[in-house]
């Protein structure tokens, strides 16, 4: 009999024990749903307000809002050229500033008869010495800058393992992706400053999202701009100035042109002019955006991707693309000595 009360005893204090094991349980599972909902909610809210009520305005204040003059690095071509005109369109003057001369000079010249604006074409290349910055300082000295768009980047010709990657272009994108927009903004954010309102753009990219590998240097330079737009937001959002760190996944330009899957435009790879028509609306109203909702859609299912899973599969994608791009090589060399031939047996025959 006193065993079989001790067990009763038992039992009762383990199901009190396990009835509150489960009721914590219970408790924490509540507040951890909670919490997932309202970040989901707060998210899609976000990004409603990023992309649809954005595109309700007709984005004519920007010229109104920041001032008469846009300074575009990286103008001449891409999403640089695409974005140039999108500013021209709502009215303001742009300053583009490139290297290729022919480029350059034709972007703002079909930039001044559509958009029937001022352009002002500033010819430098970042890689070079910092002189380079006093030549584009006497262009626009005397110019009220309202918005800085820190496009100008460049990339490996493929996504490649790090010491494959020539130093020279390592060099290159220290200059060009992290130098150049550091400076630039340096020169240019007094001015806006002393008015009390500018917007300075960083072009970042969503490869900074997750760790991506064969993408290392390109990358970290990126998640640089990622970082700095954050942190200037902070220092100067009090004197009016808004800072955007824009990162935007694959666009269909010559920097993914290694690539025949990311050559050709569809919903998720789109064509420079499309991107940059989603991307600028969204100025003023975000200050981390993809700049192309399909592209948050997307953004939103990679930082759900567990880190090993995101890794194994980014290698497995860029290698991939390091096929189809040695694929591209070779084909061009091909179609060259061919023509090298034709041209050796016309030659021939010629002589
Ligand atoms: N395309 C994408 O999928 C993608 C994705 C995410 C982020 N991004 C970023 O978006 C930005 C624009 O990329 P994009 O695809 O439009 O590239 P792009 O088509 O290669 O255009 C790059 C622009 O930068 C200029 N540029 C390059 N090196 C320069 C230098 N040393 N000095 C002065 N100008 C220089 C080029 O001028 P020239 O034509 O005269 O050489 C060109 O106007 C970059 O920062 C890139 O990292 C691109």
């Amino acid at each position: 009999m006193a065993a079989i009360d001790r067990f009763e005893f038992l039992f009762k204090e383990i199901t009190t024990v396990f009835t509150s094991i489960k009721d914590t349980f219970a408790i924490v599972g509540v507040l951890y749903t909670s919490r997932k909902a309202l970040c989901v909610t707060a998210r899609v809210i976000c990004t409603i307000h990023t992309h649809a009520f954005s595109k309700l305005s007709s984005g004519r204040e920007l010229r109104k809002k920041f001032g008469p003059w846009a300074v575009v690095t990286g103008s001449s071509e891409g999403i640089g050229q695409a974005y140039a005109k999108e500013l021209a369109k709502r009215g303001l003057n742009i300053v583009l500033v490139s290297k290729g001369k022919q480029r350059l000079h034709r972007a703002a010249k079909e930039i001044e008869e559509e958009y029937h604006v001022q352009t002002c074409a500033v010819l430098v290349d970042f890689c070079s010495e910092r002189e380079v910055y006093d030549k584009i300082w006497e262009a626009i000295e005397d110019k009220e800058i309202g918005i800085l768009v820190n496009n100008v980047g460049v990339m490996y010709d493929y996504p490649d393992f790090f010491l494959e990657v020539p130093v020279e272009r390592l060099w290159q994108i220290i200059n060009v992706n992290v130098a150049a927009a550091t400076i630039m903004t340096h020169m240019i954010l007094p001015q806006m400053v002393k008015r009390g309102r500018g917007a300075v753009v960083m072009v970042s990219t969503g490869t900074c999202t997750q760790i991506t590998p064969q993408m290392t240097i390109y990358a970290a330079s990126k998640s640089f701009l990622d970082y700095f737009a954050k942190a200037l937001q902070y220092e100067y959002k009090d004197k009016g100035i808004i800072v955007q760190s824009l990162r935007p996944l694959y666009v269909a330009t010559r920097m993914t042109e290694y690539s025949k899957t990311l050559s050709s435009t569809s919903m998720w790879i789109p064509s420079a002019s499309l991107y940059a028509k989603h991307a600028v609306t969204t100025l003023g109203y975000s200050s981390r955006t993809t700049g192309y909702w399909p592209h948050g859609l997307l953004s939103w299912v990679v930082e759900m991707i567990p880190e090993w899973l995101w890794m194994w599969g980014s290698g497995r994608l860029n290698s991939a693309f390091r096929r189809q791009a040695s694929d591209r090589v070779r084909r061009k060399s091909l179609v060259l000595s061919r023509s090298q031939d034709s041209f050796d047996t016309l030659q021939d025959s010629v002589e």
